[in-house]
């Protein structure tokens, strides 16, 4: 339609030399410092993979970042846990930074995100186990938007929450 904004479309894709990292603001100065100095050398030296969402393959409106990971059996909810074998330590991905940058905020940038980190976790799951996706909230407001998706939270660790595989599987049926 004449006079109408044209929709804006949004790609996810691994960090790359392209992108300006020190334009990116979320509101945590933990965040954009972490993408700034610190995301691009846990992707070289392989502790995680960063991945970003733009509209033009240089600016960062988003970002996240996935690892490999375990968590002890014994901080999983009972009901949980008795539905896994009795390892120690159970498989799990890493979800470990999500952030929106304030100009592209509430646009559901944030969900978009969220659900392509869960369905990389799945795929990778497929050739390399992981029972559970894991998120550390920076605060309360973090936590919130976590629970809204489902996850629950770790029995004594304060702020970091998980989602079961077996439930990830369920929001993308084949
Ligand atoms: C949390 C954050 C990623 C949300 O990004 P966003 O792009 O604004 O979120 P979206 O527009 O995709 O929102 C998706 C849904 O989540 C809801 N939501 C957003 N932030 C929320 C919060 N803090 N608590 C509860 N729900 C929230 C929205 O209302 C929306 O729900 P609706 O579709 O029912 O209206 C963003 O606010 C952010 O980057 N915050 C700072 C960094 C941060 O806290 N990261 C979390 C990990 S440490």
């Amino acid at each position: 339609m004449p006079g109408e904004p044209a929709e804006i479309h949004f790609l996810i894709e691994p960090l790359g030399p392209n992108y300006g990292r020190a334009a990116f603001s979320c509101g945590s100065k933990e965040l954009d410092s972490y993408l700034r100095t610190q995301a691009g050398q846990d992707l070289k030296k392989r502790a995680a993979v960063p991945f970003v969402i733009t509209p033009d393959h240089r600016t960062i409106a988003g970002f996240y970042t996935l690892s490999q990971h375990a968590v002890d059996l014994g901080e999983l909810p009972e009901d949980v846990a008795k539905k896994l074998p009795r390892y120690p330590l159970v498989s799990a991905t890493l979800l470990g930074r999500l952030a929106v940058s304030l100009q592209f905020r509430s646009q559901g940038l944030g969900e978009k995100l969220l659900m392509d980190a869960l369905y990389r976790a799945l795929q990778s799951s497929k050739q390399i186990a992981s029972a559970v996706v894991v998120v550390d909230a920076k605060d309360e407001q973090a936590a919130a938007f976590y629970r809204k998706y489902g996850f629950i939270e770790f029995r004594r660790i304060q702020r970091r929450s998980f989602l079961p595989m077996a439930t990830i599987v369920q929001l993308f049926p084949e």
